[in-house]
Parts: C-alpha cells; sequence; structure tokens
C-alpha cells in the first residue's frame, strides 16, 4: 500500500484547517503572495522557490493563480513532503535551509520568485541572515522575495497592541475549536500509509527555535545588508505581516 493522491490533500486540507486555527487569515496571505508573485513576474511561467513549504499549500495557491509557473518547494521535514509530493507533484528539495548547502539541489536558472510563510521563525538570526543573503545571489535583479510571518516589532507598546489585536482576531474568528499541531501530529503518526516519512522523520529532528523572535526591524535590516533594493511590509495583520523584498 502506498499514499494515495486523494489521502495526502485529505491530509493537507486537515492541516490547512488546523493551521487556520492560528492564522485565521491564512488564505488572505497566500491571495497576497500569489498576486505579488504575479505582479513582479514577466513571464507566464516564473519559476518560484517556496522555502519551508510544508506539505505544500502556498505553491498550490500560487498555481491556482499562475497556473504555468515552476513551483520549487523546499523543506526538510519528510512527512510533509511526501504529502506534497503526493498531492500536488511539486518538485521538491529536501534539505535543512540550515545547512548553506541546499541551494545546490536548485536549478542554475534565476529565480524571480522566493516565497515563505509562518516557517522562518524556525530559523537562528544567523541562519536568517544567511538565508537572506542566499537568496538575493538566487533571485533575479528585479524578482521579488515575500515572507509572511508573525513579526513583533521592536515597539513594545505597539507589539502588545498587535498582539491583542491577534487574540481578538482569534476570538471573533471562532477557530479556537479547531484541531491543534499537537492533535494534528499525533493523529498523522499513526497513518499506516506514512509510517516509513513518520520513522525517518523521528530520526533526523533537528534543534531549532520554536520562534526565533526575530523582530520586523531586524528583518527589514538582514535584508538590506543581503543586498535586497527595498524590503517593506506589503500587508499586515497585528503581528502577522508580510515582507516584500526586491532584489
Ligand atoms: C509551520 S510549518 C509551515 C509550512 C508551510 N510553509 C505552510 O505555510 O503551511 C513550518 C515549516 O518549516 C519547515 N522548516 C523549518 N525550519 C526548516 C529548516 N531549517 N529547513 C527546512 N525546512 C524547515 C518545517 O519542516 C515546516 O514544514
Amino acid at each position: 500500500m502506498s499514499l494515495t493522491p486523494t489521502l495526502a490533500q485529505a491530509w493537507i486540507d486537515r492541516w490547512d484547517r488546523q493551521q487556520e486555527g492560528y492564522l485565521p487569515d491564512r488564505e488572505i496571505m497566500f491571495a497576497v503572495i500569489a498576486d505579488a508573485v504575479a505582479a513582479k513576474a514577466d513571464r507566464p511561467d516564473p519559476l518560484v522557490l517556496d522555502v519551508a513549504c510544508g506539505p505544500g499549500s502556498l505553491g498550490a495557491r500560487i498555481r491556482e493563480r499562475l497556473p504555468l509557473a515552476r513551483v520549487i518547494g523546499v523543506d526538510a521535514d519528510p512527512v510533509l513532503l511526501e504529502l506534497a509530493r503526493t498531492a500536488y507533484g511539486f518538485e521538491l528539495v529536501d534539505r535543512n535551509l540550515a545547512d548553506p548547502a541546499w541551494i545546490a539541489e536548485l536549478p542554475t536558472e534565476p529565480i524571480d520568485a522566493i516565497v515563505s510563510t509562518t516557517a522562518l521563525h524556525w530559523l537562528y538570526p544567523d541562519q536568517l541572515a544567511a538565508l537572506y543573503a542566499q537568496s538575493a545571489k538566487l533571485l533575479r535583479p528585479g524578482g521579488i522575495l515575500l515572507n509572511g510571518d508573525d513579526m513583533a516589532t521592536r515597539a513594545t507598546d505597539i507589539d502588545q497592541l498587535h498582539q491583542a489585536i491577534g487574540t481578538g482576531q482569534l476570538e471573533r474568528e471562532g477557530v479556537g475549536d479547531r484541531e491543534n499541531w499537537e492533535q494534528w501530529w499525533t493523529a498523522i503518526t499513526a497513518e499506516p500509509e506514512l509510517a516509513t516519512a513518520v520513522a525517518e522523520r523521528d530520526d533526523r529532528r533537528w534543534e531549532h527555535p520554536s520562534d526565533s523572535g526575530a523582530t520586523y526591524e531586524q528583518h527589514l535590516k538582514l535584508l538590506h545588508e543581503a543586498g535586497f533594493r527595498t524590503a517593506e511590509s506589503i500587508w499586515q495583520y497585528g503581528r502577522r505581516r508580510i515582507i516584500a523584498a526586491v532584489n
């Protein structure tokens, strides 16, 4: 027996509902990122790299918006990669972004867009700096990096407001009873069709922060130091932002 596309999609749909329990506007973030990729693409088939792609939800939304886009996902989680591979047929790179050698697996042609959602807070600041520097080299001139994630501002009084806005949003959206991260992982760990990937995941767990705490201002600084011409928030709800950086 092996994982079917239908079963993989069911697990991804369940992942998406779980993630929306933390990010009620996750689909809006995907739509904003897809619009920005489309706006900066100078061809109908842009090459798009989704870093820390998980099971491929963002890449799938970009392909809905730009059906000819070539999406390559990078992640180090064998279970999530197996779901993306089976459901979406993406090109996938199984590499840890903390190891700078991950870029050796990529095509040599310039990349039009590098995207990411709710993942780069798993990187330590030096790893984030290295990723941004590598991204500036990988992107074509005029290419765009889009990072959607929670980012505190260094202005603590404003950050308190952002947190309050986020709490209010969760209450209003009524997502408090969604399956949570731990419950989703407990459930998928028992999926027989993923037993090999689950065992591999147990073997290769890596040490990372649950939240590096990199502030919005630190992200902008690192992006400018990496060589991006401009970097600015293009969407925000409380702490949650999408930063666009143009090469
Ligand atoms: C909360 S999930 C988000 C997944 C996906 N971007 C989404 O929006 O559904 C965080 C993802 O980042 C990946 N990730 C975190 N650190 C990583 C690293 N150093 N190398 C590769 N992937 C990493 C995890 O494996 C996981 O898939």
